[in-house]
C-alpha cells in the first residue's frame, strides 16, 4: 500500500491508528483453503491475535471458525456471527463457571489441557453430548522461536505429557475423540511442523482418533523470511494426507499479521549526548511486542529527512522499556512525521493496554479504495467507566 494512503488515514482518523488491509487478509484465508482443499477441514482463526468482530466476520466469510480462550473471545465471535459449532475452546485455566457458560452456549470443540481438567468435564458429561473433546499433547519439541511463545516443551505449562497419554486414554478414551498439538508461535522452520504433525498423527493412529487439531504457529516475515508455504505444502501436507479424519487448524498471526499496520506520529526528535530518540505518540501501550519479546517490526517513514542515523524509537510512557525499535538505522523523521509500523495486525491491538491511563487506538479496515472505522478511539470516559466513586 502506498504511504500517501496511510498519511491520509492518519490525518483523517488521528493517531495512534491501526489499519488493516481486507484484501491481504482474504488472500491469506484463500491460501489456507487452497492448501487444505482435499481435506475434511475446519480452519479456525485464533481470536487472541485480533479480536475485532469486523475482522472475525471477514475471516468467517471465507469459511473460518475460531479458536477462543475466554468468554470475551467467545463474545467477539457472537458479535461476528460465527456459530458455536465452528468454535474451538482452548486454555489451561478453564474455570468451572466458564465450563457451564460454554456448555450452555453450545461450544463444539474443546481442547483439554490436563487430567485435572478432564475430571471436571467427566462430572458434567451428560450435558456435554454435543462437545467433541481433544486432548492437548505436549510432545516436548523445541520450536526454535522466542521462549515466551514456545509452548510444546516439557517445561511449559501446556498439555498432557506425551508419555502420560497412555494413562490418559485408558481413563478417558471413551470420551476423547482427538489430539491437539500446538508447539509455539512464529515458527519458520517447516521441520518443526513435520515433526509435531508426525507425532500427533502417530497418536491418532494408535488410539483410532477421528480429529486432529494441528494448532497454529505459522511464522510471518517481520524481518527476512516467514514460513515458506511452498515448502510446507511439499513437506507437511503429505504427512497430514495420511490422516483420514478431520483436521482442525488454529491460525492467528499468519492470517492477519502482515495485513496490519500501526501508524504513530513523531512528537519529538531528541538528541542526547549518546543517542537520538524518536519519540512517538504510542509505545508499549499500543504495541507491546518490541518491549515484551524484543520483537522487530519494520518501520516506514513517509516524508523523512535525508539524514540516516541510528535511533531508538520510543513511546511516551514513563518506563525505559517503552519502545518500538531499539538501535535502528533509519532515515530521521521530522517532528510531525508519521511512522508506519508494519506486521502489526496480530497481537497488536489485542495486547494493547491503558498503561499511564492512555487511550487505546482506533482501528480502520480498508478494502480497495474504501475505508471503514471498525473501532473508535477510546475516550477518557471509557477509561473510568468501571470505577465506582
Ligand atoms: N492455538 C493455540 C493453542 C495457541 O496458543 C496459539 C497462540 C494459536 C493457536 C495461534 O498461534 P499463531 O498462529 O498466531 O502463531 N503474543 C505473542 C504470541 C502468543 C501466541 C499464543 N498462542 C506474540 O505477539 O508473538
Amino acid at each position: 500500500m502506498k504511504s500517501d494512503r496511510f498519511v491520509e488515514l492518519a490525518e483523517r482518523y488521528g493517531t495512534p491508528l491501526y489499519v488493516y488491509d481486507a484484501e491481504k487478509i482474504a488472500e491469506r484465508c484463500r491460501k489456507v483453503l487452497e492448501l487444505f482443499a482435499d481435506f475434511d477441514f475446519l480452519p479456525t482463526f485464533a481470536v487472541k491475535a485480533n479480536n475485532n468482530p469486523n475482522i472475525l466476520k471477514l475471516v468467517h466469510s471465507h469459511g473460518f471458525g475460531a479458536d477462543v480462550v475466554t468468554r470475551g473471545e467467545f463474545r467477539a465471535c457472537e458479535l461476528a456471527g460465527i456459530p458455536p459449532e465452528m468454535l474451538v475452546w482452548n486454555g489451561n485455566g478453564k474455570t468451572r463457571e466458564d465450563m457451564e457458560y460454554f456448555i450452555e452456549h453450545g461450544i463444539r470443540y474443546v481442547n483439554v489441557d490436563s487430567f485435572e481438567e478432564m475430571e471436571l468435564w467427566n462430572e458434567r458429561l451428560p450435558r456435554c453430548a454435543s462437545i467433541i473433546f481433544l486432548v492437548r499433547v505436549n510432545p516436548d519439541i523445541d520450536p526454535k522461536t522466542h521462549p515466551h511463545i514456545s509452548t510444546g516443551m516439557k517445561m511449559h505449562k501446556f498439555g498432557v505429557d506425551e508419555d502420560q497419554l497412555e494413562k490418559f486414554m485408558k481413563k478417558f478414551g471413551r470420551t476423547v475423540k482427538g489430539v491437539h498439538i500446538h508447539v509455539g508461535s512464529q515458527i519458520i522452520d517447516v521441520k518443526v511442523f513435520v515433526e509435531a504433525y508426525s507425532r500427533a498423527l502417530e497418536l491418532c493412529d494408535r488410539y483410532s482418533l477421528e480429529y486432529l487439531n494441528i494448532g497454529g504457529g505459522w511464522g510471518i516475515a517481520y524481518k527476512g523470511k516467514g514460513l515458506d508455504i511452498e515448502d510446507y505444502k511439499k513437506k507437511a501436507i503429505p504427512i497430514l494426507k495420511k490422516f483420514k479424519g478431520r483436521i482442525i487448524l488454529e491460525l492467528g498471526r499468519y492470517i492477519v499479521g502482515e495485513a496490519g499496520y500501526l501508524i504513530l506520529k513523531v512528537i519529538q526528535v531528541k538528541r542526547t549526548m549518546t543517542k537520538v530518540f524518536v519519540v512517538t505518540d504510542g509505545g508499549m501501550n499500543q504495541l507491546i511486542r518490541p518491549a515484551l519479546y524484543n520483537a522487530y517490526h519494520e518501520i516506514e517513514i513517509p516524508n523523512a529527512t535525508d539524514e540516516e542515523t541510528m535511533v531508538d524509537v520510543v513511546g511516551p510512557l514513563c518506563e525505559t522499556g517503552d519502545m518500538i525499535a531499539r538501535e535502528r538505522k533509519m532515515k530521521l523523521p521530522r517532528v510531525g512525521s508519521y511512522l508506519i509500523v508494519e506486521g502489526a495486525g496480530a497481537y497488536g491491538y489485542s495486547m494493547s493496554n491503558n498503561y499511564n491511563s492512555t487511550l487505546r487506538a482506533a482501528e480502520v479496515l480498508i478494502s480497495g479504495k474504501r475505508d471503514q472505522l471498525i473501532r473508535r478511539r477510546e475516550t477518557l470516559d471509557d477509561l473510568f467507566r468501571s470505577v465506582i466513586l
